[in-house]
C-alpha cells in the first residue's frame, strides 16, 4: 500500500496574490528564500513519494524551471568555490521525479485534480495544496498516509476553526472513530455556522483513491463554473470509506499576502540563521507600536 505519487495542482489564477501573480506564480514567491511549492515538494519526499505530479498552466514555467537542473548556475557556483550553495541547488533537481500536465482552463481545483488522471493511473495518490505550508513534527502527509495504512480508505487533513471561519471552508460530518480521526459521513462546501455538520475544516492534504476521478467525471460544474474537489469526494462516499484526521501541527497560509507575511515572521523566528537579529528588531517594531 506504499503511495508513490502526489499531484500538487498549481494552475490557479492567484487573484489574491495580484499584481506580484501576473508575471510570477504565486506558489513561486518565497516564504523567506525559498518558493513556497518546495515546501510541498520537500514533505512528499519526506514521506517517501517519489514522483510528483504538477497540474501547470501558462505563464507557470517559473515553477517546472526551479527543479530542473541549472548547469550554467552549478558551473559558477563550483568555480566560486561555494560548495554549500552548489549542493543545495543540486539537491532541487535531484529531490523528485517531477513530471507535469498542463489545464488548459482554470476550471476549479476538481478539475485540476482530474488533470492528472492519465500520470496517476489506478493507485491510491497524494494531494498538496502548496498555500498550505503545514509545520509539523511528523509531515502532515505522513500523518494521514498512516491512517491509510491502518483502514486502507481515503484520508481528509483537518483542522477546528472559530465559528466566524466556518463559512470559509468545507466542513466533515461523521463519528470519532480514534484519536483525532473521523469517519466521514457528508462534506459541505462553505456551510453557514448554524448548519455545518462540525467545526473540522479541510485543508491542503489529501490520500485519495483512483476512484474520485470516477466521481469528478460525475461532478457537474457549479455556480461559477468549477469543478470542487469535494464534489469529488462526496461521490467517493457513496462507494468508499473516507476518514478525516486532525493533524497535529501549525498551519501557515501562503495563499494571501498577509498570510505569507505572517508565515514568514513566524518561520523567520524559528531559523537559528534568522531568529537573533530579526527577533530584537522585531521587538524594536512592536514597542513602537505601543
Ligand atoms: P486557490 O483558490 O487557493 O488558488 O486554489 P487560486 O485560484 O490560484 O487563488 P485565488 O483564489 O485566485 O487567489 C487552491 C489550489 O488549486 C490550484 C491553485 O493553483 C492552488 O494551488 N488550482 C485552482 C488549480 O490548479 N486549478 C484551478 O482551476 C483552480
Amino acid at each position: 500500500m506504499t503511495i508513490r505519487k502526489a499531484v500538487i495542482p498549481v494552475a490557479g489564477w492567484g487573484t489574491r496574490f495580484l499584481p506580484a501573480s501576473k508575471a510570477t506564480p504565486k506558489e513561486a514567491l518565497p516564504l523567506i528564500d525559498r518558493p513556497v511549492i518546495q515546501f510541498a515538494v520537500e514533505e512528499a519526499v519526506a514521506a517517501g513519494i517519489s514522483e510528483v505530479i504538477l497540474v501547470t498552466s501558462r505563464g507557470k514555467e517559473a515553477i517546472e524551471r526551479y527543479f530542473e537542473p541549472s548547469p550554467e548556475l552549478e558551473a559558477f557556483l563550483e568555480w566560486k568555490g561555494d560548495s554549500a550553495r552548489l549542493e543545495q541547488i543540486r539537491a532541487l533537481s535531484s529531490l523528485a521525479s517531477i513530471r507535469s500536465v498542463v489545464q488548459h482552463e482554470q476550471l476549479g481545483l476538481g478539475h485540476a485534480v482530474l488533470t492528472a488522471k492519465a500520470l496517476v493511473g489506478d493507485e491510491t495518490f497524494a494531494v498538496f495544496l502548496p498555500d498550505d505550508i503545514i509545520d509539523a513534527p511528523t509531515p502532515a502527509i505522513q500523518q494521514l498516509l498512516d491512517v491509510h495504512q491502518r483502514t486502507g480508505g481515503s484520508v481528509l487533513a483537518v483542522l477546528r476553526v472559530p465559528r466566524e471561519e466556518i463559512s470559509r471552508y468545507g466542513i466533515v460530518g461523521g463519528e470519532e472513530c480514534g484519536p483525532r480521526t473521523y469517519r466521514v459521513r457528508r462534506l459541505v462546501e462553505k456551510p453557514k455556522a448554524a448548519d455545518a455538520p462540525s467545526d473540522l475544516a479541510i485543508i491542503g492534504r489529501y490520500v485519495l483513491s483512483p476512484k474520485v476521478f470516477e466521481a469528478l467525471e460525475r461532478a457537474k460544474p457549479g455556480a461559477v463554473g468549477e469543478i470542487q474537489l469535494t464534489d469529488g469526494i462526496d461521490g467517493l462516499l457513496e462507494e468508499e470509506e473516507v476518514y478525516a484526521l486532525e493533524f497535529e501541527g501549525e498551519l501557515l497560509d501562503a495563499g494571501t499576502p498577509l498570510g505569507l507575511l505572517k508565515a514568514s515572521v513566524r518561520t523567520a523566528l524559528k531559523r537559528p540563521d534568522l531568529a537573533e537579529e530579526f527577533g530584537s528588531w522585531l521587538r524594536e517594531q512592536v514597542a513602537r507600536l505601543e
